[in-house]
């Protein structure tokens, strides 16, 4: 069985290299529904529809297991396709398919706390908080659901998003380094006057970001740790591939890459970051 890797554009590369380099002897299909990025300004139901769309894609390809790469496409459409779709689509393929998010593995990783944990007991509200920032597309933002499953976890820890609307299009047309530092240097200073001072952590919540995280490093106070979400995601898919067996992931270490746009090269900063030549093909 291969994994299907899916997001709007190369930004699931990010995870999908910790998966690749977790899980070598597993076949990997990489979708980028790059003929519709950026996601993150687009509505609810249109992003609800291009997700099922790109599983659906991946599911014919042979894929039994789904792994959303992508923060807007987990926040906005993962539970509504859980409930309304997959059921009727397992049954339709005859094979039990289904597709995992990024924002729990995140949030896990974040609060110390598993998903399937019961909440602890609500303390008192703490004068010294830790402080997450999360950095993210408007829609993830718009969601809440960093700021919602955080708190339901940890009365310590607080979690602020700074919608970066139009980053995740810059990143993922190739823009120069100058133009996405001075973007991500305006979030972060924005970001820092509306909680009053800096995040103590943060979350780079759109996996586009993940191919610039040294620009958050620089313009964060020195030290301020990431909260990486491509280990956290092989880590949590690791457990889900111990609790189900079923999903036996054998295979020759074969890695597709496919695109809704135009197929070919990607740009430098994408093979850089991928730190080898990259070619898509066509679905
Ligand atoms: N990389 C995606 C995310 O994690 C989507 C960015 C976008 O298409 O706007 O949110």
């Amino acid at each position: 069985m291969a994994i299907g890797v899916f997001d709007s554009g190369i930004g699931g590369l990010s995870v999908h290299h910790a998966l690749v380099d977790r899980f070598p002897q597993t076949d990997f299909v990489y979708l980028g529904d790059q003929a519709h990025a950026p996601y993150g300004p687009r509505a609810g139901p249109e992003i609800v529809e291009l997700t099922r769309a790109g599983c659906g894609t991946l599911f014919a390809r042979g894929c039994d297991l789904v792994v959303l790469a992508c923060n807007t496409a987990s926040a906005i459409a993962l539970r509504q396709l859980q409930q309304d779709w997959l059921p009727g689509e397992r049954t339709r393929l005859g094979r039990p398919v289904n597709v995992l998010g990024i924002i729990v593995p995140t949030i896990e990783a974040a609060t110390g706390v598993q998903w399937e944990q019961n909440p602890p007991p609500r303390g008192e509200k703490l004068e010294q908080l830790d402080v997450i920032g999360v950095f993210c597309t408007r829609a993830t933002a718009a969601s809440r659901v960093y700021e919602i499953e955080i708190d339901k976890r940890r009365t310590d820890v607080a979690a602020f998003s700074e919608p970066c609307v139009s980053l995740a299009g810059l990143i993922e047309s190739g823009a120069p380094r100058a133009e996405l530092k001075a973007l991500v240097d305006r979030h972060v200073e924005a970001l820092t006057r509306r909680i009053g001072r800096a995040p103590d952590r943060a979350i780079l919540g759109c996996t586009h970001y993940e191919i610039t995280a040294d620009l958050f490093t620089d313009a964060l106070p020195p030290g301020t740790p990431l909260i990486h979400q491509p280990g956290a995601t092989a880590d949590a898919l690791a457990r889900y591939l111990q609790r189900r067996p079923d999903y036996a992931t054998g295979g020759s270490g074969l890695r597709t890459f496919l695109t809704t746009g135009t197929p070919g090269a990607q740009h430098a900063l994408a093979e850089a970051f991928w730190g080898a030549p990259l070619s898509f093909q066509a679905v």
